[in-house]
């Protein structure tokens, strides 16, 4: 085994709960002093790559942890503890625009949270420490751009691919998967569920213009940019929520069908991007920029 550095940790939504095409190298459980995180992290491998990445699963191995008691604070001490330093977070979405149909990747830019005052969201709720990290722009930017360049080139190749199969099934053939999209600079409400929203709810979302919704981007992101590492989510569409007045709304079934295959590309996704993630880090200064850093976070004490 190599003693690369594990510098990227990867957060496995509903439906992305192993990464089987990489080599696993080893199961880890560190006991942080928020308790254990949700599943057992596995460091994984693109052999014969020396690069590790940290794979989590955000509601454990067999989904057992509901949005609203995942263990967020141990997870993002548990993969810090590891050494990693730059988070992708992936998680299954709900659409409130048309034009981000289910089967879509999204890498989006700003959150509205819907969970405020309910979920534990800082790691200096009951210390002494008075700290206010900035969150104005709550993914780390220079990460989501190097994202958006190296992710669409991985649906680019599914999508070409896609049509081959298209083509070799000839006139007769399945009508086969569709083209899968690539959303920017989008904006995502988590809301608190389980329950999904209703359709005033959801309307009300997009005049807010909110463009997704999930349940668990938050706090998460908030942890992150207190571990000051940093962190972007690639949301992948799954249903359009409960907005659509031709639709029915949006049940645990229908989101379940879309997973598989996002699932797919998203291993796809993380495969491709791994090594050159791993170079970008230290050269590209992918790392959280110095203003978002707690340093700037602590009230002094007068
Ligand atoms: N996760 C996936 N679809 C969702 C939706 N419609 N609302 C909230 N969370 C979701």
């Amino acid at each position: 085994m190599s003693d690369e550095k594990v510098l990227i940790g990867v957060i496995g939504g509903s439906g992305l709960y192993h990464l089987d095409n990489l080599t696993l190298e080893k199961y880890v459980n560190p006991e942080t002093p928020w308790g254990f995180p949700s599943s057992p992290i596995a460091i994984c491998s693109l052999a014969p790559s020396p690069t590790k990445i940290a794979f989590l699963a955000r509601h454990g191995a067999h989904h057992t942890h509901h949005p609203s008691t995942v263990p967020s604070r141990a997870n993002i001490s548990a993969l810090k503890s590891l050494g990693v330093r730059v988070i992708l977070a992936f998680s299954a979405v709900g659409s409130l625009r048309e034009e981000i149909s289910p089967g879509s990747f999204v890498l989006p830019t700003q959150i509205i949270d819907r969970t405020k005052g309910i979920r534990p969201c800082s790691f200096f709720e009951d210390t002494e420490v008075v700290a206010h990290a900035s969150f104005g722009d709550p993914m780390s930017l220079g990460l989501v751009r190097w994202l958006e360049g190296r992710v669409g080139e991985v649906l680019e190749g599914v999508n070409t691919n896609r049509e081959k199969k298209k083509k070799e099934a000839g006139e007769g053939g399945e009508g086969g998967e569709g083209e899968v999209k690539l959303f920017k600079d989008k904006c995502i409400v988590c809301m608190e569920g389980p329950q999904f929203s209703t359709r005033a709810e959801s309307l009300m979302y997009r005049q807010w213009g909110a463009d997704l919704i999930n349940m668990s981007v938050l706090p998460e992101a908030k942890l992150a940019r207190e571990a000051e590492l940093s962190y972007a989510l690639i949301a992948t569409a799954t249903d359009y929520d409960a907005w659509r007045p031709q639709s029915a709304t949006v049940t645990a079934v229908e989101v379940f069908k879309t997973l598989k295959a996002n699932a797919e590309i998203s291993r796809k996704v993380i495969a491709a991007i791994l090594e050159d993630l791993q170079k970008a880090i230290t050269k590209e200064k992918l790392l959280l920029e110095e203003v978002g850093t707690m340093k700037y976070s602590i009230m002094p004490r007068t």
